[in-house]
């Protein structure tokens, strides 16, 4: 009682220090991915709207477009900006666009009210077995020279580089967390950088997808890639493994535990589930891969050996109808949200069960309300398969195979879905609606049950450059196979 008497208005100070947690409760958690490869992106103001109206104040870039940075100044949201890896030689070759970059990207955004940069990543998944080894002598160097750089600007307490990796840089030989190690053909060099990552105290990223084990192995328990406690657990001597995502954080833990450098911060830089493009892609397995996830997170418990609180980075904030399909057509269907920044399913961020649809975008502006359709009185049929060819390489169809939400329209309907792609993506341009003759625009929406024919939106204006060369070489592509 005395302790209580000491607080005259006990009830309102706990009122506030409990919405004080529910105010931080989400803040300090949530970051999301914002990539741009998309045929047009929402503006870099109806993005920062988009993440305060959903309570997400952590963004991560793939790149660090000062035009794009620059909307970020104080707002308070925090940002991650990127390095592609095609710069990653110059940067390790030569210190002095190391120096450069950092000035240009990086301190010119850094100042009373401007944007909160606290990570810079330098590269994405440089070390992805599939890129063969090319980036294996820039990563490290680079990633060396942008840190030393922001040190020298005085800014290396708040800003620190990291690299974020492909869980592939580990394995495990038993499929145990404890036998977790750095992959062998890179394991020295992986040494070298949290070595650095250590005595900068800059934290390690790694991307990992439950949703690609899946994907990758017909005989992966479906049940362990989510979090209902579904599948046999596993048992790594004594520690009770119930999920993917805890068992492949902890095979990272143990690969750190192997150097000398065990106590280096873990961030999860991208974890998400897609929702089309595959059969296992859709509204249902995300949203239960979501629940699960954002449950988990409500504990801020880490896993069983990593106890600490992590910081995730959801993938991603909108789909990418440009990505590369190499891995799969689910790759252009990430996003938390559809291109043009509407939810695609309820959810609750806090992890509260509270299920209520995302905000959408606000102040989001259309292309007319026309499609490009096939047309029905063409009788000769010869010319279809080069020109579907051609729409869906240049375009997008990736809902259209297989376990897609589109593979079940008729033939016809599915001409008329690649046509349509390649012409909104092409900003409706009466051009690309040709297709030998085989297409016209209508304006009756030719959306089908489960299969939206989506309209474009417009163009945010910033990389204008690009997408006019894209129209371009896409017509003069046309021009060649049709002469
Ligand atoms: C700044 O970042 C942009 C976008 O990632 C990049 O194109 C540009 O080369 C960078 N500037 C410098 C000076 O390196
Ligand atoms: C890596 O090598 C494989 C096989 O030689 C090749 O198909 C692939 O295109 C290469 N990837 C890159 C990024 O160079
Ligand atoms: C299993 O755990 C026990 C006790 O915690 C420990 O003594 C033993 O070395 C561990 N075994 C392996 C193979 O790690
Ligand atoms: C709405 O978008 C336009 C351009 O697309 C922009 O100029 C304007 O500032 C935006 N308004 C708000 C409130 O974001
Ligand atoms: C077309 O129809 C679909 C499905 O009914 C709908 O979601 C979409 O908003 C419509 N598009 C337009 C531009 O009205």
């Amino acid at each position: 009682m005395q302790i209580f008497s000491m607080y005259p208005t006990w009830p309102a100070v706990v009122l506030a220090a409990l919405q004080l947690m529910a105010a931080t409760y989400v803040v300090e958690g949530i970051g999301v991915n914002w990539g741009t490869q998309a045929s047009q992106n929402l503006h870099p103001a109806t993005i920062v709207q988009m993440l305060k109206d959903n309570k997400i104040d952590k963004i991560k870039l793939f790149d660090s477009d000062p035009w794009t940075v620059k909307h970020f100044a104080g707002t308070g949201i925090e940002v991650m900006l990127g390095i592609p890896n095609n710069q990653l030689k110059d940067l390790a070759q030569d210190y002095d666009k190391a120096t450069d970059w950092v000035k240009q990207n990086l301190t010119k955004h850094i100042y009373d009210g401007g944007v909160n940069i606290r990570y810079v990543a330098v590269g994405n998944e440089p070390l992805l077995k599939s890129y063969n080894g090319s980036n294996l002598a820039s990563i490290f160097p680079a990633l060396r020279n942008i840190q030393k750089a922001i040190n020298e600007e005085g800014l290396g307490d708040k800003v620190k580089a990291t690299s974020p990796q492909n869980a592939d840089v580990y394995d495990s030989s038993s499929n145990k967390p404890s036998d977790g190690q750095f992959r062998s053909d890179i394991r020295d060099l992986m040494y070298q950088i949290v070595q650095f990552l250590q005595i900068n105290d800059a934290p390690f990223t790694v991307n990992i997808y439950p949703f690609l084990s899946l994907y990758l192995n017909p005989n992966f328990p479906v049940e362990f890639a989510f979090f209902d406690g579904g599948a046999k657990p596993v048992n790594d001597n004594g520690t009770i493994y119930s999920n993917m995502l805890d068992a492949n954080i902890d095979t990272l833990v143990w690969a750190l535990r192997k150097t000398s450098y065990p106590d280096v911060k873990i961030i999860i830089g991208e974890i998400g589930w897609p929702t089309d493009g595959d059969v296992n892609a859709n509204v249902q397995m995300a949203k239960k891969f979501y629940d699960g996830f954002f449950k988990k997170m409500a504990t801020k418990q880490g896993t069983p050996i990593y106890p600490k609180e992590i910081e995730y980075y959801l993938f991603s904030l909108t789909d990418e109808n440009q990505k590369s399909v190499a891995p799969g057509d689910f790759e252009r269907h990430w996003g938390l949200f559809k291109y043009d920044g509407k939810p695609k399913f309820p959810m609750d961020f806090s992890g509260q069960g509270h299920d209520k649809m995302p905000v959408a975008a606000k102040n989001v502006t259309y292309l007319e309300s026309k499609w490009c359709v096939f047309n029905p009185d063409v009788k000769n049929m010869d010319r279809v398969p080069t020109n579907m060819d051609y729409a869906c390489s240049m375009g997008d169809c990736t809902t259209l195979n297989h376990g897609s939400s589109c593979n079940k329209l008729d033939e016809t309907s599915k001409i008329s879905y690649a046509f349509n792609m390649y012409f909104q993506m092409n900003n409706q341009d009466v051009e690309s609606c040709n297709f030998d003759g085989l297409a016209k625009v209508v304006d009756v929406n030719a959306s089908a049950d489960h299969c939206l024919f989506p309209i474009a939106i417009e163009s945010d204006g910033g990389k204008i450059g690009f997408k006019i060369g894209f129209s371009v070489f896409g017509g003069l592509l046309a021009l060649l196979l049709l002469f």
